[in-house]
């Protein structure tokens, strides 16, 4: 008979991102140390896009040739690391975020890595640093912020995007809320209504990658 005194068996999803993070090649030592002090000052390492997310983000970058990006969303850093790590010799990383002291970690953190003089770190609302960016200069842009201003970050990428550059966006599956019959959930109902109008959006080519919370990768034509 089963007690609730039994330990919580793994599930199928924790073992697929287990063996998903196994399978990934490793990440340098500072980002480990710098997920624990994430954890440990913030109490919201789950923010960060991890070892696998992290790991595609780069891939990406490489593979498309990327040099200029705009990431909307630093928290502490993680993902800048990632794909500053990922840009060729002359490439810039701008990475925006609200919250002084999430700035403040990612920054001790930009100092301490071989990959770090890249990544100039846009301290205020994402919105006024984007206006603030010219026309079709930028090759790859990755939006993992505020979620009911996803539609208007979007809006931003297609235009600081040249014809051919990637938008990356996470979270879009918000942890399934999107799927209820009556969504209530203020994030929810705005990535639901982001989604859709990705989906049926001309401008653009896409695959909806149901990866860790969900990723949206999106091409402009
Ligand atoms: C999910 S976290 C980003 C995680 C990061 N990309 C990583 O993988 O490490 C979202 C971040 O967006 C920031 N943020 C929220 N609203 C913002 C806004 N309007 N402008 C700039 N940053 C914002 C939050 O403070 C938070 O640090």
């Amino acid at each position: 008979m089963k007690t609730n005194a039994e330990p919580k068996q793994a599930s199928p999803t924790d073992c697929i991102e287990d063996y998903a993070e196994a399978c990934t090649d490793d990440i340098p030592e500072l980002l480990n140390e710098l997920t624990g002090e994430t954890r440990r000052l913030t109490g919201n390492g789950h923010w960060s896009v991890g070892k696998v997310e992290g790991k595609l983000l780069q891939m990406l970058v490489k593979i498309s040739g990327a040099a200029n990006v705009v990431e909307i969303g630093t928290f502490t850093g993680y993902s800048a690391l990632m794909i500053a790590e990922a840009l060729p010799a002359g490439g810039r990383l701008i990475t925006c975020e609200a919250n002084p002291e999430y700035a403040d970690i990612a920054s001790s953190y930009f100092q301490r890595s071989p990959a770090g003089g890249k990544i100039q770190l846009a301290l205020g609302p994402a919105l006024e640093t984007l206006h603030r960016l010219a026309d079709a200069a930028f090759d790859f842009v990755f939006i993992d912020a505020d979620k009911p201003s996803y539609s208007e970050y979007y809006a931003e990428a297609l235009r600081l995007l040249r014809a051919g550059g990637i938008i990356f966006v996470d979270n879009v599956l918000w942890r399934g809320k999107i799927f209820k019959a009556k969504i209530t959930n203020e994030n929810a109902r705005a990535i639901a209504d982001f989604n859709e109008m990705v989906r049926r959006d001309p401008r653009v080519e896409k695959v909806f990658l149901n990866i860790r919370d969900g990723c949206y990768l999106i091409r402009k034509k």
